[in-house]
């Protein structure tokens, strides 16, 4: 069911694609379905004109093979809208990203976008940021043995990601540490004292970067905007 979710509200994102549009290509399971619906009315002829930035490597493989042009920062380094996914969705549209490791091109894709729309199943909601989802911390993996000590200190659980035994490796060549920290109390500071450490190069807090999030679950759609008390219902 919640593929279901995710590919409602990914389309309703989707749907606000116009022609001539410079788009950031989010990544996950979620955001495909996005990249899949605006394939689908470009080849119908409904769009035209629109290009896309991806966030990752595998993004641009999809796009590519679903007839999505591509461009580049070159070319377009201001988009015009970002659709992506998210791993969990706290109060004020804060969110964290990464779990599937393209944390630090989805953020520079979202910095560089006018306006950013996050694409979820109501699984992601959470009050607290951090009391569903691990904070991923993408790192120089010559850093990672000293890090691990230090984000322990800052009071993380950090593991490694591996990938078939093997650490996980991003785009980047840059290794992932899933930090655990239970519900943040105050995820700017967390986020500054990580932002500030030599050897992290990126991490998947991404405070005040959502303009919108579109919500699907069992009571339809739902568009959150900040402040998150404005939230419109669109079906049922
Ligand atoms: C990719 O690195 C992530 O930030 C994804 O956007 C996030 O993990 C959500 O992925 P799913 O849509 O697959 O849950």
């Amino acid at each position: 069911m919640s593929d279901a979710f995710k590919r409602q509200a990914a389309e309703a994102a989707a749907d606000a694609v116009d022609s001539g549009m410079v788009l950031g290509l989010g990544h996950g399971s979620t955001a495909i379905f996005a990249l899949r619906h605006i394939a689908r009315r470009l080849a119908g002829g409904e769009l035209h004109d629109v290009r896309g930035v991806p966030c990752s490597r595998a993004v641009e493989r999809d796009a590519l093979e679903l007839g999505i042009p591509l461009t580049t920062f070159d070319s377009h380094p201001l988009l015009d809208l970002t659709i992506d996914g998210a791993d969990e969705v706290g109060p004020d549209l804060h969110l964290i990203k990464g779990g599937g490791g393209a944390l630090l091109r989805e953020k520079i894709v979202a910095q560089a976008s006018r306006r950013v729309v996050i694409v979820a199943d109501e699984t992601k909601c959470s009050p607290a940021l951090g009391s569903r989802a691990p904070v991923p911390v993408e790192v120089l993996p010559f850093a990672w043995a000293a890090l691990r000590p230090w984000l322990e200190a800052l009071g993380a659980r950090p593991v490694l990601r591996t990938d078939g035994g093997a650490p996980f490796v991003t785009d980047q060549n840059n290794w992932i540490v899933d930090c655990r920290v239970g519900p943040l109390s105050d995820p700017a500071a967390f986020a500054a004292r990580l932002s500030d450490r030599a050897g992290i190069v990126g991490h998947g807090l991404f405070l005040g970067i959502a303009d919108e999030v579109v919500v699907a679950g069992e009571y339809g759609v739902r568009r959150l905007t900040r402040p998150q008390s404005s939230s419109q219902e669109e079906g049922g």
